[in-house]
């Protein structure tokens, strides 16, 4: 099959694996929450995810501050709420105001859970070893939830610029795995 070449500047739509998160973060009596899509599972137990989070972000400084942080996994039904927090700075607005997100307490950091976000993992920031190079933070998760109703979520996958592929079909091919 005839391929084209790809600009080297769109490989990252290939690869994103999403679903598209709501990162909240909170230091010095402010919280705040982006968008995020460029995460990575790197450990099963205890769960480690590898997250890039830019400097030209204003979380990136509560992240920094506050080495905590919660990742907050929204379904399609709020896509436009997670699009808007990742086109908005929290340096002068209150995104949860703003786009009508609920922020609860969590149970073990500061940062506030997403009451519309089906699934939401407290998480603290364990390694910052890459953040100059790569301003990738590896995260813990030290307490997770889940919405039970939630059997299959149909969450958002960052495709490329404004575009994204929504969970849908799922199969199982228990028995063929090991
Ligand atoms: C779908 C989507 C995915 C994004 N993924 C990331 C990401 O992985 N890392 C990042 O630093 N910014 C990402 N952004 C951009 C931030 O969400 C955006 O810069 C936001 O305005 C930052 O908010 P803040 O300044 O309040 O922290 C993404 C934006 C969108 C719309």
């Amino acid at each position: 099959m005839p391929k084209r070449s790809l600009p080297l500047s769109k490989v990252y739509a290939l690869i994103e694996p999403g679903p598209v998160v709501l990162l909240t973060t909170a230091a010095a009596g402010q919280s705040n929450v982006m968008a995020m899509s460029w995460h990575t599972m790197l450990e099963f137990e205890p769960p480690l995810i590898g997250c890039v989070v830019s400097n030209r972000n204003h979380s990136y400084g509560l992240l920094k501050k506050s080495r905590e942080c919660v990742i907050n996994i929204p379904t399609v039904d709020i896509a436009d709420k997670v699009v808007g927090c990742g086109n908005t700075t929290g340096a002068r607005t209150d995104k949860f105001g703003k786009f009508g997100l609920t922020p609860c307490p969590a149970a073990v950091v500061q940062a506030p859970l997403i009451e519309e976000c089906y699934a939401n993992l407290e998480c603290r920031v364990v390694d910052t070893s890459l953040v100059s190079k790569y301003m990738l933070f590896v995260m813990e998760v030290v307490k997770a939830w889940v919405d039970p109703k939630a059997k299959y979520p149909r969450t958002i996958h960052h495709l490329r610029y404004g575009s994204f592929m929504v969970a849908g079909e799922t199969i199982k091919l228990r028995s063929k795995m090991r």
